[in-house]
């Protein structure tokens, strides 16, 4: 995990982080060896999205479709209702994603990532799984 998301994400999340996660968190993959991989974070009945990487010559397979398919499945199992996340305002790809699976922008975080060529800001995003559930 931390290999691929290196190859993808500056700066990148050491090993001992990914370890981490794996005990903490849920953590689901694509392929063998590891194409793609999402962590999310779950509370109560909420999920945070804490990273989702396809490997640069996996991507545009589907791969990403189908672990946001997977998450929104296994926590709407576990009585999950909202999945929040952030990404970077200028990250195209993942935000085509997320809006293909029907994720709604609802804020923005100024200067959120630090990112050697200066500071970018966030936006967020929700998604309902299930129709009664509210944000607030
Ligand atoms: C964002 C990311 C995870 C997408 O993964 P992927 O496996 O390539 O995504 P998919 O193949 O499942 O794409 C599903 C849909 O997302 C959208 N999409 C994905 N990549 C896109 C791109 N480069 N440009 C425009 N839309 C894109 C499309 O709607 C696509 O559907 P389509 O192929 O039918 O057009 C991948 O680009 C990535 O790893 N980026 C670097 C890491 C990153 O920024 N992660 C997000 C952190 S918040």
């Amino acid at each position: 995990m931390a290999a691929l998301h290196a190859r993808s994400i500056t700066p990148a999340w050491p090993q001992e982080d990914m370890v981490e996660h794996a005990g903490r968190d849920i953590c689901l993959g694509v392929g063998q060896p590891l194409e793609a991989f999402i962590i999310i974070r779950f509370v109560e009945d909420q999920g945070e999205i804490l990273t989702i990487v396809t490997d640069p010559d996996h991507r545009k397979q589907g791969h990403g479709r189908a672990l946001l398919n997977k998450t929104e499945s296994i926590l709407g199992e576990k009585n999950g209702k909202l999945i929040f996340l952030e990404v970077a305002e200028d990250n195209v790809p993942a935000i085509a994603l997320y809006r293909d699976r029907g994720y709604d922008h609802i804020g923005r975080r100024p200067a959120y990532y630090r990112r050697p060529e200066g500071r970018v800001a966030a936006l967020t995003f929700c998604k309902r799984l299930d129709a009664s559930s509210s944000i607030g």
